[in-house]
């Protein structure tokens, strides 16, 4: 229970300058004369809350995700209409790359129990076998039943139902993803040849910038079909929208439902239009500029942690991320994600990797949602399209 609050002049005009365009009243405020003066004459809207029916109190990203496109896809069944499916265990998921994401991604995978083993390759010598030891080490804590191993050789991928791959080199401060093409492709080639040698009926998922790019590098490499060579990208970018948009709003980033489609780079398209606040149109609670800033937060976000870092990009978020994507295929989560695919015709495109929102299951991508979106939204979608193709021609 929050105490009943004194608004005033001053709280109006914070709220102006963070660009809200509502200020929320909950019962038992009181509101000085100043402030209701203030709030007219600035044009903040006094607006008696609660807002909204109670939302629960946890709404994950997949959660978020599915109120969003509820009622927008033409093929979309009402989760409560659909059958609960099965959650399964990974008897193994290997990770190429050990660095800050492949790390993250074994810890909450080791720490979630999600499969009997865990394989994390690095090319550089003992980090992938010290972090297995770490994670090992700490099962006697966490009583996970998943063994981790670690090591330098590409075939410890062997087996693997499903293979992250987070390999190649970061971007320093002032790279663009797209800076990475040339050196990170031939990790991915190495890597694809491994993973189709050695586990030929895996799902990859790859990490690598640039992801999209990267993505195509995965296809051609290992000559899987689309269903089995997916990007991990809109799971992080929308993460980084909700979280925008929920600061900005001053509400916790449980009651932000909003989806980033599109590229993982400067052609993303964070869907404004769908962006739902406390399940209101976010622009009945956030100005035209301060929902623009959200979505920059998004474009940027990644590299504002590079610029900070000075040394590597962000791990935390995407090995999250990737997590989530994992959850997708063995079950756990269910309804559509945002995730980075071949596409064959859907939205108008084709022959590029796009982020768009699927189905996942146990063989991969099981069906793209075909969301009904603005004639804007759908230009956004293939101009980033059109750069990805011209990138990738370079
Ligand atoms: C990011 O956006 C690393 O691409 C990743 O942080």
């Amino acid at each position: 229970m929050t105490s009943p609050r004194v608004i005033g002049a001053e709280h109006v005009e914070d709220a102006r300058r963070r660009g809200r365009v509502a200020l929320e009243v909950m019962p038992g405020d009181i509101v000085t004369a100043l402030a209701r003066e203030s709030a007219s004459r600035i044009g903040v809207r006094l607006v008696d809350g609660p807002l909204e029916k109670p939302v629960p109190p946890i709404v994950d990203g997949n959660t978020a995700m599915r109120r969003v496109l509820h009622k927008r896809s033409p093929g979309w069944v009402s989760p409560s209409k659909s059958r609960p499916k099965r959650v399964c265990r990974f008897a193994k998921i290997a990770l190429v790359g050990g660095g800050g994401v492949g790390s993250n991604i074994a810890h909450l995978a080791a720490a979630g129990d999600m499969a009997d083993e865990i394989a994390i390759v690095d090319v550089a010598p003992g980090i992938a076998a010290a972090t297995a030891m770490d994670l090992n080490h700490a099962s006697g804590i966490t009583r996970t039943r998943a063994r981790v191993a670690g090591g330098q050789n590409l075939e410890l991928v062997a087996g693997a139902d499903v293979v992250v791959v987070s390999a190649g080199r970061a971007r320093v401060p002032g790279m663009s993803r797209a800076d990475l093409i040339g050196v990170n492709r031939r990790v991915i080639h190495a890597a694809g040849e491994a993973i189709r040698t050695n586990a030929p009926e895996a799902i990859v998922i790859v990490v690598t910038n640039p992801l999209d790019e990267m993505t195509v590098e995965m296809l051609r490499a290992t000559g899987f079909p689309r269903e089995r060579v997916l990007g991990m990208a809109g799971t992080l970018d929308s993460s980084r929208y909700r979280n925008a948009l929920a600061e900005a709003a001053g509400v916790p980033p449980s009651d932000v439902e909003a989806i980033a489609l599109g590229s993982h780079g400067d052609e993303m398209a964070p869907v404004a239009s769908l962006a739902r606040i406390r399940g209101q149109p976010a622009e009945r609670f956030l100005a035209k500029e301060a929902l623009r800033r959200c979505g920059e937060e998004a474009v940027g976000g990644g590299a504002r942690v590079v610029e900070l870092k000075k040394t590597g990009s962000a791990v935390i978020a995407p090995a999250h991320s990737t997590i989530e994507l994992l959850d997708h295929i063995r079950g756990a989560r269910q309804g559509p994600v945002p995730v980075s695919i071949m596409l064959e015709g859907e939205y108008g495109i084709s022959g590029v990797v796009l982020g768009v929102p699927a189905h996942l299951g146990r063989s991969g991508l099981v069906e793209v949602v075909n969301l009904r979106l603005s004639g804007d939204e759908r230009a956004a979608l293939g101009a980033a399209a059109e750069a990805i193709g011209k990138r990738l021609e370079m």
